[in-house]
């Protein structure tokens, strides 16, 4: 048995793969196939203070090696995450991560001061939400944004924090530092990259909202390098993701610079695939002589 643990924060996790957040649910409809304990982590579906419906449907497009979707944030609310599945999850799981969303500063305060006296192992901040004070300007586009969620989150709970940056742009390097500056004790990376389709029979979006965030295998090529920038620009650990679907993706995403990585999209297509990419990396472990995955992260050498 290779030791594949790894520890972010402070906290402990038996192996590196942790189901992303709005992928797994809140690990419900897995328990049937597995026991869930065998995933490093959970980061769950994304809540907000209040219970939020989502948005209309369709809410997903199929592309090209992914998927747009435009769920909207659909969760029964922080209180009743903490009433009704973090019991079961703190039973069954291993590291239960909150992943947590607002329209307002206030939203994000009440949430993680909520969450604060929860049983949740680490709190992870989805920044790529609109600021509604801000005409519905992503928190996560500007470093200012960002930094101002980031501080208040930070006031409001001792929980490891993570903050999740989203893709949309330009210098990932200044939102990670600019959380880091704030007192973020880790990153994950990436949320979705904004797209579209259009039907060109009806000459409509196919998603309702218009808009929708892109993700699967198609963005894993983005994900690695501003994981890899990142890397070389903070000093906090990164959880990377975007695209991960195979054991070899995981460790090319630890060689830039991840120390634990997140699965989303392709467990859509076969919800064993944080299993056997946990599988492949301990073989992989094995076979090279690798005692530690300290010895994989951030290993990239430029030319
Ligand atoms: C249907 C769906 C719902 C998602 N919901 C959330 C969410 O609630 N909070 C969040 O931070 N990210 C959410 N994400 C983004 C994923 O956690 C992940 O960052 C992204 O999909 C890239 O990883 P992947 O390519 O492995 O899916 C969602 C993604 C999908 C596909």
């Amino acid at each position: 048995m290779v030791d594949m643990s790894v520890r972010i924060a402070g906290v402990e996790f038996p192996n590196p793969v942790i189901a992303a957040s709005g992928t797994y649910g809140n690990g419900e409809c897995y328990t049937d196939l597995y026991p869930i304990s065998k995933l490093g982590g959970i980061s769950c579906k994304g809540m907000t203070i209040e219970p939020k419906l989502g948005n209309p449907p369709p809410r997903i497009a199929e592309t090209y090696s992914g998927i747009l979707n435009s769920v909207g944030l659909q969760n029964i609310g922080v209180h009743g995450f903490i009433d009704y599945y973090l019991p079961t999850l703190k039973e069954e799981g291993n590291v239960i991560i909150a992943n947590v969303a607002g329209a307002t500063v206030d939203d994000y305060i009440a949430a993680a001061e909520a969450l604060d006296a929860s049983s949740v192992d680490m709190i992870e901040l989805n920044i790529s939400c609109p600021n509604v004070k801000a005409g519905g300007a992503t928190w996560g586009v500007t470093p200012e944004g960002a930094s101002e969620v980031t501080r208040a989150v930070r006031n409001a709970t001792s929980k490891p924090l993570i903050v999740k940056l989203t893709p949309n742009v330009t210098d990932i390097t200044m939102i990670a530092k600019a959380v880091e500056a704030e007192g973020a004790d880790a990153i994950s990376l990436i949320n979705t990259l904004l797209g579209m389709r259009i039907d060109i029979k009806t000459r409509r979006p196919i998603l309702k909202n218009n808009m929708g965030g892109l993700s699967g295998p198609a963005v894993f090529p983005v994900a690695v390098r501003m994981v890899h920038q990142c890397y070389k620009a903070v000093n906090i650990p990164i959880i990377g993701m975007g695209g991960i679907s195979t054991w070899e993706d995981a460790i090319e995403m630890m060689l830039a610079g991840a120390c634990a990585v997140q699965i989303g999209t392709a467990i859509f297509s076969d919800p064993y695939s944080p299993l056997k990419v946990i599988d492949g990396i301990a073989e992989y472990m094995e076979k090279n002589d690798i005692k530690s995955l300290s010895e994989i992260v951030g290993q990239c050498q430029d030319w």
